[in-house]
């Protein structure tokens, strides 16, 4: 069974996030291939796709909705799951779930997904430029997005 993990990013975190859910569901026995959603051509070729990219500046990254809505055919052809980073969802809340969800109408409205991943992202702020009000760290929680991605692993079947 041959999976795509597709991923948009601005800072990288969340293509790490990616190679980890790739890194998952190689160990479960899958064929996958961990792609920018702006590399890949022929979704076709996947027997199953898992979709991620950051909430920021209030939505889901743009990259990310415009390959769904371009691949909506294939993509509606095959189980998909979606995964989203952002600092909502530092402290894992059912205010937060809510909030990335409603974000994500953007992708979930287009192709259904068989399960979506939620979890908090990465911030630094920059030296220079616009700093937000978010507070600094790493609130990737492998743990969590490990057991998420092994979850995946019978979902995408
Ligand atoms: C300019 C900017 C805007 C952001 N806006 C949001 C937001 O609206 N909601 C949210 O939950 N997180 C927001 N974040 C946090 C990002 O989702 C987080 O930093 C993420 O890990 C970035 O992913 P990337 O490293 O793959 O680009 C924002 C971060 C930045 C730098």
């Amino acid at each position: 069974m041959k999976v795509l993990v597709g991923y948009a990013t601005v800072y990288g975190s969340t293509k790490e996030v990616a190679e980890k859910v790739g890194e998952v569901l190689k160990s479960k026995g899958m064929e996958v291939d961990v792609k920018s959603v702006t590399e890949i051509s022929d979704v076709s070729a996947y027997d199953a796709a898992v979709i991620g990219a950051p909430v920021m500046k209030f939505s889901f990254l743009p990259p990310a909705k415009k390959f769904v809505k371009s691949n909506r055919d294939a993509l509606s052809k095959i189980p998909v799951a979606y995964f989203s980073i952002g600092f909502k969802m530092i402290n894992d809340t059912q205010e937060g779930r809510d909030w990335m969800m409603k974000k994500l109408k953007v992708v979930t409205k287009v192709v259904e997904p068989v399960d979506v991943g939620l979890f908090g992202g990465k911030y630094i702020k920059p030296e220079k430029g616009l700093k937000m009000p978010f507070p600094e760290g790493d609130w990737r929680d492998w743990d969590k997005i490990t057991a998420w991605a092994e979850g995946l692993a019978t979902k995408l079947k």
